[in-house]
């Protein structure tokens, strides 16, 4: 397996479009990297870069301490997986699978060991006599990473690959990619729209927007201190709440107030505000939607005006305003609301963050 490394890598498109700007990151070796971000913001280029599918305009890519920027796809040892899977329609799925085998010229009881194994880790060894046209798209799906599973390449390359999954599926598969992760050693480069996935999959997460990435970290990291608002809101589901709120000394403690509600701050919040001079500045609070509960002191009582309430079984979401600003509270399935009442939830104050108007940064980054 391998290590990477990218310096200052830019890509900007004959067209004039800068897809990625600066990106600079070392991927260790038995890494399950995690790009995420908004449609659009890099993630596939930055794959199809480093999989030499993508010319590199500009910094390097470095794999195992050797320069690669110049070196052919299929001399980088790389397997990648696409969210739109090319398997070869007149080929059999085993005869799919054992195709990058057989043009390296592996021993036949090798490519057989290798293909029986990989569909049996991926349920699809009933399928191996079939052609792809008899599959379902989820099948497809799973010959496409079994393809690149028995290779065993120096790191993976994948672009949304559960994509095409059912729910179901989907969260079998991610446990399987967690175990070929484990079992193989394996260095992943992964790009995901799934919150789930990326949480759960990543040894680290990179956040990504308009070509730059602004933050690379473990998940509880980045999902804890998170470096600013987009980030904050980008991870997590349902996202975190933001209320524009005004910073206040009342009773000589440091408040957040906002449409006729008041919340003191802890220690270190308003060590913070004080020093960052925020004392009669309008900033962001941001809570998540599970740091608001269904008890707590009076003084971090929230009126919640339910507009929806959804249902989940294990739990449920009230969608509604505080004020004019819409809020959603994640609580136990045996609270006591209903759509058009008000409801009483608690704001945790030890789990609040708060952003500056301006940049978006948050202020109480560690
Ligand atoms: N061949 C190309 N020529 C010009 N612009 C391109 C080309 N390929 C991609 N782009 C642009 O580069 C930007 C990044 O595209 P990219 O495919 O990397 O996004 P992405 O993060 O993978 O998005 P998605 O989540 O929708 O797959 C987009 O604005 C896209 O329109
Ligand atoms: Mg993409």
């Amino acid at each position: 397996m391998a290590s990477l490394s990218l310096v200052n890598v830019c890509k900007t498109f004959k067209n004039g479009q800068v897809a990625v700007k600066d990106f600079n990151l070392d991927i260790k070796d038995q890494e399950f990297l995690i790009l995420v971000g908004p449609s659009g913001c890099g993630k596939s280029t930055t794959l199809r870069m480093i999989a030499g599918l993508e010319e590199i305009s500009s910094g390097e890519l470095w794999i195992d301490g050797t320069l690669m920027n110049l070196t052919a796809p299929q001399k980088r040892d790389l397997s990648m997986v696409f969210q739109s899977y090319a398997l070869y329609p007149h080929l059999t799925v085993y005869e799919n699978m054992a195709f990058s085998l057989r043009v390296r010229n592996v021993m036949k009881t090798e490519i057989d060991k290798r293909v029986r194994n990989a569909a049996d880790v991926l349920c699809i060894s009933h399928l191996l006599d079939r052609k792809p046209h008899a599959l379902s798209g989820g099948q497809k799906q799973r010959v496409a990473i079994g393809s690149a599973i028995v290779r065993e390449p120096k790191a993976y390359l994948m672009d949304e690959p559960l994509s095409n999954l059912d729910a179901k599926l989907r969260t079998q598969m991610r446990v399987e990619l967690s175990k070929i992760h484990k079992e193989l050693g394996a260095t992943i480069i992964y790009v995901t729209h799934d919150q789930v996935e990326a949480m759960t999959l990543g040894t680290r997460i990179v956040v990504m927007n308009s070509g730059v990435m602004l933050q690379a970290a473990e998940p509880k990291v980045l999902y804890q201190n998170p470096i600013n608002k987009f980030v904050a809101g980008f991870i997590g589901s349902p996202s975190m709440n933001f209320i524009p709120v005004w910073v206040e000394r009342r009773e000589d403690r440091i408040c957040v107030e906002f449409s006729k509600n008041r919340l003191f701050v802890n220690e270190e919040c308003a060590k913070r505000l004080i020093d960052g001079d925020y004392l009669g500045r309008r900033v962001y609070l941001g809570i998540r939607p599970e740091d608001l509960h269904e008890t707590g002191p009076k003084e971090q009582e929230l009126k919640l005006n339910v507009e929806i309430k959804e249902v989940l079984g294990s739990e449920i979401l009230l969608h509604g305003k505080i004020g004019r600003n819409p809020v959603c509270a994640r609580l136990k399935p045996d609270f006591p609301s209903e759509a058009g009442k008000e409801a009483s939830i608690f704001a945790d104050m030890n789990r609040i963050l708060l952003f500056d108007m301006d940049t978006e940064e948050n202020i109480l980054y560690r």
